[in-house]
């Protein structure tokens, strides 16, 4: 451990980005420091930097990194050259919304020149802890709702934490909430499949909020639910259509379904600039797909014969009508299909 674990996990330092890296977590704490744009979208496509908040601003600050160093001695930036590595950084995943979204935010500041566009990604950055702890809260508040009373068992998958935002977390900030409220009896984490975001670095943040959990693989979650151990879930989100469809981390639709049939809240947890209102579905989400590796071997160790083939979308999506509700900084909206009876 190298550095302080309540710094934000990412940060504008003197002409570069520092960044927590989320591939070495639990065992090692270190950050990075990144000073080109293709450093950074290798950070990204290697999940060092990841979770769809923190993607969004770190294409903010990507887009900061390069009118900084785009820029000729007399102050001028090369917008060409800016847009183009703009360009490459807002596809260096296609899932999330918020990579796009962050890039081309900064980037309409781009004529003003560098230090207006790092302004904007800084902006980003400080909004975007105000508007995941209003949306952590409004959360906890419509749980307080749908099960008011007793305290609860809550199940989440993947990491959608501190780590996976600027500092407060989105569903697992909604967790914290709701353990400061004293609501929390305790927290299952999904292990998460291939790359271990909820092994690696959830539990990590439950433990450093003192907040008890036990981990399960993915595959025990569903049941887990059907044997009456969970009363709500609480997941993020990586791109939301207009009628509410969710792509997250994979395996999320599967706990959806799960949570359907035994009749409990379902709930995402996102920020509105998770939303792509263009879509007015979920079958026009482009979901990533990732290298066989992550699947075929463990922790560099083969896990299937040579030459196995595999399928590995990184996300799924969750239909709207199995969601009870989408909770952002500045609404709860119930995607109507989702109004059946729910057990309190
Ligand atoms: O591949 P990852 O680890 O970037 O996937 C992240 C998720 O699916 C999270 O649940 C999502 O981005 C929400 S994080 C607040």
């Amino acid at each position: 451990m190298s550095a302080h674990p309540t710094e934000p996990s990412i940060r504008w330092d003197s002409g570069a980005i520092i960044a927590i890296d989320q591939r070495v977590l639990p065992h090692d704490y270190r950050t990075l420091r990144i000073e080109t744009v293709d450093e950074l979208i290798t950070a990204i496509r290697e999940l060092a930097v990841r979770g769809a908040p923190l993607i969004g601003l770190a294409g903010g600050l990507g887009v900061a990194l390069s009118a900084h160093r785009h820029r000729s001695p007399d102050g001028a930036v090369d917008e060409t050259a800016v847009r183009s590595e703009a360009a490459r950084l807002a596809t260096a995943r296609p899932t999330a919304a918020n990579l796009v979204w962050g890039v081309e935010r900064v980037l309409r500041r781009l004529a003003e020149g560098p230090e207006a566009v790092l302004a904007e990604a800084q902006a980003m950055i400080d909004e975007d802890t105000g508007a995941n702890r209003a949306a952590a809260r409004r959360a906890a508040d419509l749980l307080d709702e749908l099960l008011p009373g007793r305290r609860l068992r809550v199940l989440t998958h993947c990491n959608s934490g501190r780590l996976a935002t600027a500092t407060t977390g989105t569903a697992l900030g909604a967790i914290l909430e709701l353990h400061a409220r004293g609501r929390v009896t305790e927290v299952f984490a999904d292990e998460t499949r291939p790359l271990l975001q909820g092994a690696r670095l959830t539990t990590w943040e439950l433990a450093e909020a003192g907040v008890p959990h036990r981990l399960c693989v993915d595959s025990a979650a569903a049941f887990a639910i059907s044997r009456g151990l969970v009363d709500c879930v609480l997941v993020g989100a990586d791109r939301i259509a207009a009628n509410g469809d969710t792509a997250n981390k994979i395996g999320t639709y599967a706990v959806a379904l799960a949570a359907a049939r035994a009749a409990i809240p379902f709930v995402v947890v996102a920020p509105e600039s998770t939303w792509d209102p263009g879509l007015a579905d979920g079958t026009g989400i482009v979901i990533e797909e990732r290298p066989a590796a992550e699947v075929t071997a463990f922790a560099g160790t083969p896990a299937a014969p040579e030459g196995t083939r595999a399928y590995n979308p990184a996300f799924d999506v969750t239909p709207a009508d199995l969601i009870t509700a989408v909770v952002t900084e500045t609404r709860v909206f119930r995607p109507a299909a989702a109004r059946r009876p729910q057990k309190t």
